[in-house]
């Protein structure tokens, strides 16, 4: 009787078996199909390595802000907290992407100013919008430099340096005379410069 009742339930016991078998591949899929870790090293600058708990992803690829026509790089930095995000299967991480740009303690907000829009360069550079008076700030340690551009127009304002505006050194020129030889001075500039 046992014996029958073994063969009889021979196929409902494989049955189980390979269900449970399936369970436990989508647990581990499932487990590692999103998961936070943070970037180790970025070898090469164009992918990243992400510790996650006790495992270490190999290089993988990172999401930027854009990367079409108009495309965006920046490398991810040690510390970063990184979404990782497994089209994989188990726990082969090497199919996996990593989503950057969360900040956290070892990266702060550096603002925290909702009006503005600021985005910083490391410690010697950054842009900033003043949304509600729309002024721009450009910080530029290293300088700032022009790349094939035939011309910088300023068409309705003023231009100037740390000594005084361009309309200054106008009203300086127009006016401007020079002493003689003979110690008479001459006349103010005929060709004047002022708009
Ligand atoms: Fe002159």
């Amino acid at each position: 009787m046992t014996v029958l009742l073994k063969q009889m339930l021979a196929p409902v016991h494989d049955a189980l078996a390979e269900l449970q078998e399936a369970a436990e591949d989508n647990r581990r899929q499932g487990n590692n199909l999103i998961c936070k870790g943070v970037v180790k090293s970025a070898p090469g600058g164009k992918k990243v390595i992400i510790d996650i708990g006790e495992n270490t992803t190999p290089p993988i690829p990172f999401m930027l802000p854009a990367a079409g026509i108009t495309s965006h790089y920046r490398c991810p930095s040690p510390g970063e907290i990184a979404i990782v995000l497994n089209f994989g299967t188990g726990d082969d991480f090497s199919s996996c992407v990593a989503l950057c740009g969360l900040f956290s303690d070892s990266f702060p907000f550096p603002t925290e100013n909702p009006d503005e829009v600021l985005t910083v360069f490391g410690d010697k550079a950054f842009q900033k919008v003043d949304i509600p008076s729309g002024k721009m700030t450009f910080h530029a340690a290293g300088g700032v430099e022009f790349v094939n551009t035939p011309e910088v127009k300023n068409t309705d304002g003023e231009m100037a340096d740390k000594v005084r505006p361009m309309s200054g050194d106008r009203e300086i020129y127009d006016g401007h005379d020079h002493q003689g030889d003979s110690g008479g001075k001459t006349g103010s500039a005929n060709q004047k410069q002022g708009g």
